[in-house]
């Protein structure tokens, strides 16, 4: 592998995995030494009310203590203004420390800064806090809840109707379909659990702020800490080469980091902030809960004619934030004329809610795609057929054909693999000894994003190239693909490449988020590539001792490290040491055009789950999952497989482990340790096939790839609970899937 130049779409081992299994990569809370001072938080211990006393005094006089903020001595920080595409995004979009209200339980109320962590967090245990306490808003789930409807669900109106005819009684349509369905499903809030806590060092020269931070967005995070701290954006620096996990709760800016930051300025030290596991949970956001309705109307041969989707998601009274589970899945993922959706939001006594791995199809999904099961259990249809018969080639929403759709092929790819033909189409068919076996299945989606980005990429004088973005790899594969984009463009071996992201100085990339990062960054990697051969052609062909001279620039070809034209021929480096070059670059942007205007972009994806349920004890394992995915074309099949397993396992937890509670008293969030918050272990991960259509989206990207980081979480939590229909006869309609729930529901009690 090493030498091979074309690489492109093979299973590539990560470039960065000998780093990370060493132990040699370096994570923000790894950077040490530099006098750093260390910083705790002193978080409420009431959901609601406001800080009635706080009683510095003790605190401030034990030896080491270098600061100490909190209302009564406000740290001076700016709102920034909020716009995900100038990339200026809060995670808790208001100002920490400012006055004495509480609105969550674990809401920051101070932050000390001492010589060591330890006085640090003996200090903010010396501080005397009095609180007037009212009872926090928790509950959301049960009838009456207060709701408000948002201003906007993802750029849309809140409330979103459309006939086939303009002007029918969306209503009456529903009312008189031939066949109907109406069921309700819950998922809870959930947390992402990064193995890595959010870390940050803040540490000042001068005006310029370096911040070893954990981050998703090099560029969102450089221009956000810029407006808090009210300094221009040229004098940050963010920097995080590698991350342990992020899913989400590392693109935004939290408020930790800029009291790090504002306190290292204050103090004149680096000061190092490390989330606890307990802080993350009330600190660093989650995925809100939501209650979701389902009313399909369908005629009896299974068209679905009236689909109404309406959802109440959990927000924050700290922060709005919406999980637009009905709007970006039941608007246009089946072929139905007439559709609904409505979106409200209970308003919660907790930290900010913030995006988590597909937000919004992961729990729309769920609704959704449980519900077609229960349709086709009405109509006495398969699941998969009635798939197939409201399966959608145009965007009805958008009114453009989809680009390069093939879910169809993974439909069938999944049933083949996983023996769907074989499935009865009763429940409770199939066991062994006392375990009830079931098949379930659902489709998976993601939108297809892309948005502009740069790249760099240099060629040295010893031959080797360094390809730069400002992009991340957060576990996503992004230094390898980077890697094997520029070796295929320059025509160079693989180990003669290296990639450099996680460090906003590089050229400007988008988040690496909206699984978007591959079909961003690669079209200006491409583009960065062929600038560099033009420039390093014109050199070549003009210098009068290079083999090349004279050659034309459209004869001239790159491979296997060699510039040629023809036969003649030299090593690309030979051009740059002639011409006394220690490098030669080139730096381009890439940005989509009006495609998105003539097609409607999307991955695509089928799960088929085999599950077993203990008749005795409603222990439910998963015994096989198969994947199919349609990414438009794979860059490295082995990342992208990772990516689709990892985002099946994070679907398997959503399925039947990860549950995230607050006490109804305190609003406190009991669940925040990974002894109470379940994510699934390697025991609880049966074999995953993943297949991949593997056939290039072209009007997407030059490339032909689309996303793959979040889709592979879409659907997984639906295809368990149809299996686990299968398995038992029960329905469960609230997450996660346990054993009580399916006890409850069992058509003897005594046993399932
Ligand atoms: Mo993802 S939730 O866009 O990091």
């Amino acid at each position: 592998m090493a030498n091979e130049t074309n690489t492109l779409g093979k299973s590539v081992s990560r470039v960065d995995g000998r780093l990370k299994v060493t132990g040699a990569a370096r994570y923000a809370a790894d950077q040490t030494g530099r006098n750093i001072a260390h910083a705790w938080l002193i978080k409420s211990r009431i959901g609601r009310g406001r800080i009635t006393a706080f009683d510095t005094a003790e605190a401030e006089k034990l030896p080491g203590v270098l600061g100490l903020w909190s209302h009564k001595k406000a740290p001076r920080l700016f709102l920034t203004g909020d716009n995900f595409m100038d990339g200026n995004i809060l995670g808790e979009k208001a100002l920490p420390l400012q006055n004495d209200q509480i609105l969550y339980h674990g809401q920051t109320i101070g932050f000390v800064v001492a010589e060591s962590l330890e006085i640090a967090r003996q200090a903010a245990g010396l501080v005397r806090v009095r609180y007037e306490e009212k009872p926090p808003v928790v509950a959301w789930e049960k009838p009456g809840v207060k709701t408000v409807e948002p201003a906007q669900v993802d750029f849309q109106p809140a409330k979103l109707t459309r006939t086939a005819e303009s002007g029918a009684d969306f209503a009456a349509l529903l009312d008189g379909a031939e066949v109907k369905v109406e069921a309700t499903y819950l998922t809870p809030l959930q947390h992402h659990v990064a193995m890595e806590p959010h870390a940050t060092v803040a540490e000042w020269d001068d005006d310029r702020l370096t911040l070893h931070n954990c981050s998703q967005w090099m560029t969102g995070q450089q221009r956000t800490m810029a407006e808090v701290l009210g300094i221009p954006s040229e004098c940050v620096r963010v920097v995080c080469p590698f991350l342990g996990g992020g899913f989400g709760c590392k693109a935004t800016i939290w408020w930790p980091a800029a009291l790090a930051a504002f306190a290292a300025r204050e103090l004149k030290r680096a000061v190092k902030i490390v989330t606890t596991r307990e802080q993350t949970f009330n600190t660093n956001g989650h995925r809100p809960g939501t209650l979701q309705t389902l009313q399909l109307g369908a005629s009896k041969d299974g068209r679905i004619q009236a689909l109404r989707h309406t959802v109440l998601s959990t927000s924050s009274e700290i922060t709005e934030f919406v999980e637009p589970a009905a709007h970006r899945t039941s608007v246009n993922f089946y072929s139905v004329p007439n559709v609904e959706v409505a979106h409200k939001l209970a308003v919660l006594n907790v930290g900010a809610p913030t995006w988590m791995r597909a937000p919004g199809e992961t729990p729309g999904m769920f609704a959704l795609e449980s519900a077609m099961d229960e349709l086709a259990l009405a109509l006495g249809t398969d699941p998969l057929e009635l798939r197939l018969r409201n399966y959608a080639e145009q965007d009805l929403q958008k009114k453009v054909p989809f680009s390069f759709k093939h879910l169809r092929e993974c439909y069938e790819k999944g049933a083949a693999a996983i023996g769907w033909s074989e499935r009865s189409p009763e429940p409770r068919q199939k066991r062994d000894g006392d375990w009830l076996i079931g098949l379930g299945m659902a489709s998976a989606c993601y939108p297809g994003y892309r948005m502009p980005s740069s790249a760099r990429v240099r060629l040295l004088a010893d031959g080797t190239a360094v390809v730069g973005s400002a992009t991340h790899d957060l576990g996503t594969g992004m230094y390898t693909i980077m890697t094997q984009v520029a070796a295929e463009a320059l025509g160079l071996p693989l180990d003669k490449v290296r990639a450099e992201l996680g460090d906003s100085s590089l050229p400007p990339a988008t988040v690496a988020g909206g699984s978007m990062s591959t079909a961003s960054v690669m079209p200006a990697v491409q583009a960065a590539a062929a600038s560099l051969k033009r420039k390093l052609a014109a050199l070549a062909t003009r210098d009068p001792k290079s083999p090349l001279k004279g050659a034309k620039a459209d004869e001239v070809q790159f491979a296997d490290g060699q510039i040629s034209a023809g036969e003649r021929r030299e090593p690309m480096q030979a051009v740059i040491g002639r011409a006394g070059l220690a490098a030669l670059e080139a730096t381009e942007s890439s940005a989509p055009g009006d495609e998105g205007k003539k097609y409607s972009f999307y991955s695509y994806g089928a799960h088929f789950v085999e599950v077993k349920v203990h008749a005795l004890t409603g222990e439910i394992r998963v015994s096989r999952i198969v994947s199919a995915m349609d990414i438009g074309r794979v860059l490295n099949a082995k990342t992208a497989r990772s990516q689709v397993i990892g985002g099946v396992i994070g679907g398997l937890g959503m399925a039947l482990m990860e549950e995230s509670l607050l006490d109804p008293k305190t609003a406190r969030i009991v669940t925040a340790d990974l002894g109470a918050y379940h994510v699934p272990v390697n025991a609880d991960v049966p074999p995953i096939e993943v297949f991949f259509t593997d056939k290039p989206d072209l009007n997407f990207n030059p490339l032909g790839a689309r996303g793959v980081g979040e889709i592979g979480i879409t659907g997984v939590a639906a295809a368990v609970a149809n299996a686990v229909w299968h398995a038992t006869g029960v329905r469960v309609r609230d997450l996660p899937i346990t054993p009580e729930k399916i006890f409850e529901q069992a058509p003897a009690r005594a046993a399932v």
